[in-house]
């Protein structure tokens, strides 16, 4: 069956403060949303890359990236999950759908292959994720500490996330009609009472949220390019 990458890219990223949406920052001599786009889109077992964008978007069409032949854009929704359902309108019927954060520029083939690998042993689907390692604690209103969360079999989630899109798309659906929040892929699928399976994925595979991202990602990309 076909894998059909989807990258959700229609957020305003405003907590980056910058004149930009966060993926249109450059890093490495190119913005964080193309380096995205190349890890995907040249991976040899990804037929398509879906990439959902704001309706304000004057930036995509000039990428390189944009008139790649296995690239197609749609419009994005108001959450993510809408952008999300938006490109999952263009899924062939019983294909695979890699959902990948934008802002996730230092994903690599190794990690990709993992996670399309996990099929056999996670047939409804499964996450990149990485286990918490520093001691969790949970504020209390005054900013203080409340309390100390056991770390005991708590992951980060990361993405990619991998899912049959038809089962995806039900899901998503089905979240957002009963109005649960919908942060990432594997949580509509939780909601609807599948157990996606956790991959461990490697810790350079960071989300570029905060400026102080931007250099690690630099370093990251640097090291995958020479
Ligand atoms: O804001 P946050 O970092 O959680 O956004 C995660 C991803 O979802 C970003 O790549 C963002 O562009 C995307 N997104 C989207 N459509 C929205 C909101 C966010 O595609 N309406």
């Amino acid at each position: 069956h076909a894998v059909v990458a989807i990258v959700p890219a229609a957020g305003i990223g405003s907590r980056m403060g910058a004149d930009r949406p966060k993926q249109y920052l450059e890093v490495c001599g190119q913005s964080i949303l193309a380096h995205t786009l190349d890890r995907l889109l040249f991976h040899s077992q990804i037929s398509q890359v879906i990439v959902a964008l704001h309706s304000d978007d004057n930036i995509f069409d000039s990428l390189p990236q944009a008139v790649h032949p296995k690239l197609t854009k749609v419009l994005g929704g108001g959450e993510r999950a809408d952008s999300v359902l938006a490109a999952l309108q263009l899924a062939p019927q019983n294909s695979w759908a890699l959902v990948h954060d934008a802002a996730r520029p230092c994903l690599t083939v190794s990690d990709i292959d993992k996670l399309l690998a996990s099929r056999v042993q996670f047939p409804q689907g499964a996450i990149l994720a990485m286990p918490v390692r520093d001691t969790m604690k949970r504020a209390n209103q005054q900013g203080e500490i409340g309390s100390t969360v056991c770390r005991d079999n708590l992951w980060h989630a990361l993405t990619p996330q991998l899912f049959k899109a038809q089962q995806l798309k039900g899901c998503l659906n089905a979240a957002i009609a009963a109005g649960v929040v919908v942060t990432d892929e594997a949580s509509a699928m939780e909601w609807a009472g599948i157990s996606p399976g956790l991959v461990s994925g490697r810790a350079d595979n960071i989300k570029v949220t905060h400026p102080d991202d931007l250099g690690l990602a630099e370093l990251f990309l640097m090291r995958a390019l020479t």
